[in-house]
């Protein structure tokens, strides 16, 4: 762990796997319990990754990308590739290629590079380029906002001052759109600057894309060929052509910038009356039905953001989550389980099909819900996951977890979440590797070929997958199997290694379209043979995460599917399988170093929020969810086993158990849950803190103290996103329960008596850590 926590455990490549050394048979491979995955961030930046400026190659029989793992002849200008083993021929501009001579894909540590693909003269790329002049290369950023009104006074102000910040930080050439909705939605023509013109769409029943194109006079698809065609338009974009939407309705910032203000300034909350006991009439499926439908027209092809600001709960017309009246309350995850939600499948039905439309057109849904009610998270799901959109969930436009990464997402420089657009994954694996799908922001370009599993887990059936929406932080987890053939039986084809590669091609932040080549191997093992090379290459943290990847998606896919029985027996014929111990001897069990890690983050998963989601609403799990899927494993990982640090007077700040026993009066922790940050200060420390020591000259000590842990919140605070909430908190006070609700409750109301002075307990029935060891090892050695 501590070597882990030194290096920068995923490298150049951004990869990390369950296990390391992989096991020749899928019946080896189902003994192991802990699937074959990888977790890979496609396009994390790292400073040693080479970028080339020209087309990779590719062999022609499997279309595999030329990297270092390949035999080269360099006399006979040949290489041999590793998936498939077909032997192919440099081609004449590599001519002088030598063992001293080599281009960077062949250098033996760049097992990942960036080839930036040539638009105009690059042959395998889509004929549309062919005609691109270079000028018009680099398609610009495009924002469409969709903006509720049906919200209080205080709230709109909150939206509009965030909003407008926003307008003053994009790039000047960035498309810029606006549409906003209540119990109508307005789509608001930029193009005039002194005369707001807007188009009314009724909010209550569903309307097509034909009919929204009709009204808001972009003509009938069809008429006009160059919409039909359906691909990437770049003379509509640099000058727009008759009746196109480009001119009115999305706009360069630095042109309708004034507009847009003045159109901010006029904008009130919804007008239409609210009868007591009803909620607001609020259309967000018809207004992103509009936004998408006017974004397809525009812009198909193109990377674009369709970045959603919603109050409250969808009330009118398709993807409603709930009627308007006040005392038929918002389903929750009770309702959900006893089907008595009658609106939930037909608005994820509804969300579904967007999401259809949108990866088509290539276009992005991001979601901001600030409100103290659900307001539909767990139905616009899918449209978001798929689609590879931001969500951030807050109480509130005025609190700063909207707030602050509202404004991330238009930062430049470090600050940066360097968006990206028109991703797609393809994988590539040696033979007999099958893969199952994806966890995680993308959709299944439904690709067929010889390394689809039978058994699909997420995003499957497929070797490639649309990415909409990436970027730098995006994280996937894949799924493999092996073929169940016998190998035994095939002499010959005994390679020791396996290969797996992973291109990705994306849209960067500069609009350049770049192809990244990661190739990576490992060993293949006989499990029966060599155990300790199998153990050796485990990796819990991040099997941790994707068993709770896994188990977050059993739960919402599969009917009363049992969590906590599903985890416990996977971890039980986990430590049966790799554990040592005498048979029905609880006391001689002991676990592998490599796997001793992994228990306590079952236990905690067990308790977290991703398995006890009773504790929230709906909306909050299918958020928590998402962000689960798309993180990296050290953030993931925090998400399931929050961080501890103590800080006190007589030594530096350490990382303390995540325990209740860690609650010491004369102490300060800082608990970092990912989605919350909590400083807790302990009994004696807020006593004095009240007393006001902190502002004596002779107690600089405890003001440095104090000080401490906030400097290090802001630290976790500044770099993620969405922005986690701080909680400063006191021992007994009423938010305390923020830390309390993480910590292993080893000290509870039963054994109250054996605790040391100035610690907690926890009011609770949970069992504690101890006692759920006590219990894995009398099971894990049954005979
Ligand atoms: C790879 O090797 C080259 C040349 O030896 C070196 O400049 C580069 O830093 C190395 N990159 C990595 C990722 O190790
Ligand atoms: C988007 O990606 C697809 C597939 O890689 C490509 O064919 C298309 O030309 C790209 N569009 C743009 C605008 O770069
Ligand atoms: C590699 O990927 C390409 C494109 O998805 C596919 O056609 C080919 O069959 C794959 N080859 C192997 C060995 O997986
Ligand atoms: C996968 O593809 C097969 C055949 O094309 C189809 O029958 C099956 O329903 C698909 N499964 C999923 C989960 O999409
Ligand atoms: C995970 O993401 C965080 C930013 O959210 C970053 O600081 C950290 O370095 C990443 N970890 C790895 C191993 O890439
Ligand atoms: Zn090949």
């Amino acid at each position: 762990m501590s070597e882990m926590a030194s290096t920068d455990p995923e490298g150049i490549d951004g990869v990390r796997m369950t296990w390391n050394a992989w096991p020749r048979t899928k019946v080896e491979a189902s003994k192991c319990v802990i699937p074959l995955a990888a977790v890979i961030s496609p396009i994390r930046p790292h400073p040693e990754i080479p970028t080339l400026p020209y087309s990779p190659l590719r062999c022609k029989t499997c279309s595999a990308v030329l990297n270092p793992f390949c035999r080269v002849d360099f006399a006979a200008k040949i290489w041999i590739c590793p998936f498939c083993f077909q032997r192919n021929h440099f081609p004449p501009h590599y001519a002088m290629i030598s063992d001293t001579n080599l281009p960077g894909e062949l250098y033996p540590n760049y097992t990942t590079v960036q080839y930036s693909l040539p638009l105009s003269a690059n042959p395998n790329s889509a004929s549309a380029f062919d005609s691109l002049p270079a000028s018009s290369a680099t398609p610009a950023p495009v924002f469409l906002f969709v903006l509720d009104t049906c919200m209080i006074e205080e709230e709109m102000a909150f939206v509009k001052s965030a909003l407008r910040r926003a307008i003053g930080l994009l790039p000047e050439n960035a498309l810029v759109g606006f549409v906003s909705y209540g119990t109508q939605v307005q789509v608001h023509e930029l193009g005039f600057s002194d005369m707001s013109k807007v188009y009314v769409f009724r909010g209550n029943k569903e309307i097509g894309k034909d009919q929204i194109l009709e009204q808001l006079g972009l003509g009938v698809p069809g008429r006009r060929p160059a919409l039909a065609a359906g691909g990437y338009q770049p003379k509509a974009v640099q000058n727009g052509f008759p009746g196109s939407g480009i001119d009115r309705f999305l706009l360069p910032a630095s042109e309708c910038e004034y507009t847009l203000n003045s159109v901010l300034d006029e904008l009130q909350t919804d007008q239409w009356p609210v009868p007591p006991g009803s909620r607001a009439s609020r259309c967000t499926g018809v207004a992103l039905s509009v936004a998408s439908g006017l974004l397809g027209a525009c812009l198909p092809g193109t990377g674009a953001r369709i970045i959603t600001l919603v109050g409250g709960p969808c009330t009118e017309g398709p993807g409603s989550i709930i009627s308007k009246d006040m005392s038929d309350p918002v389903r929750s995850h009770k309702d959900l389980d006893k089907d008595a939600a009658p609106y939930f499948k037909k608005a994820v039905k509804f969300y579904d099909s967007l999401a259809k439309q949108l990866v088509s057109q290539g276009h992005v849904l991001d979601v901001f819900a600030s409100a103290l009610d659900q307001v539909g998270v767990a139905e616009m799901k899918v449209a978001i996951e798929k689609t590879g959109g931001l969500v951030v969930l807050s109480e509130s436009f005025g609190h700063s977890v909207f707030k602050d990464s509202f404004k991330r997402v238009f930062e430049e420089g470090e600050q940066s979440l360097g968006l990206c657009f028109n991703g797609t994954l393809e994988i590539n694996c040696s033979k007999d590797i099958k893969i199952q799908g994806i966890i995680g922001p993308c959709t299944s370009l439904e690709k067929k070929g010889p390394a689809v599993a039978d058994t699909v887990v997420g995003e499957g059936n497929t070797t490639e997958w649309k990415m909409c929406g990436l970027d730098k932080s995006t994280c996937l987890t894949v799924f493999f199997d092996l073929s169940a053939s016998d190998r035994s039986n095939t002499p010959g084809a005994v390679n020791p290694q396996l290969y797996l590669q992973f291109l990705t091609r994306y849209q960067n932040t500069d609009g350049q379209m770049m192809l990244r080549v990661t190739t990576v191997t490992r060993a293949w093992i006989e499990t029966a043979v060599s155990t300790e090379e199998l153990v050796q290459g485990f990796d819990q943290e991040t099997a941790a995460v994707v068993m709770a990847r896994k188990t977050s998606l059993k739960m919402e896919s599969e009917e009363s599917f049992d969590a906590t029985r599903w985890l416990d027996r996977t971890l039980i014929r986990l430590c049966s399988k790799f554990g040592d111990y005498r048979k029905d001897d609880p006391s001689s069990f002991t676990l592998n170093p490599c796997f001793s890690l992994f228990p306590q983050f079952m236990f905690n998963l067990r308790r977290s929020q991703f398995v006890q989601v009773f504790n929230n609403s709906p909306d909050e799990t299918a958020y928590f969810r998402m962000v689960l899927n798309r993180e990296n494993v050290t953030n993931a990982a925090v998400m399931i086993q929050p961080s501890l640090m103590a800080y006190s007077f007589n030594s530096v700040p350490r990382p303390v158990l995540l325990d209740v026993a860690s609650i010491a009066a004369d102490q300060i922790l800082l608990l970092d849950s990912y989605f919350s940050i909590v400083i807790f200060h302990g009994m004696t420390i807020a006593q004095w803190r009240n007393m006001g020591y902190q502002n004596q000259p002779e107690h600089a000590a405890f003001s440095q103290l104090l000080q401490a842990p906030h400097a290090d919140a802001q630290i976790i605070i500044q770099e993620r996103f969405p922005v986690p909430r701080l909680v400063v908190c006191d021992q007994h006070g009423s938010q305390a329960r923020f830390l309390l609700a993480k910590l292993n409750p080893s000290a509870t109301y039963n054994n109250a008596h054996e605790m040391a002075v100035g610690s907690d307990i926890i009011f609770t029935d949970d069992v504690s850590l101890q006692v759920f060891f006590e219990h894995l090892q009398r099971l894990a050695v049954q005979s």
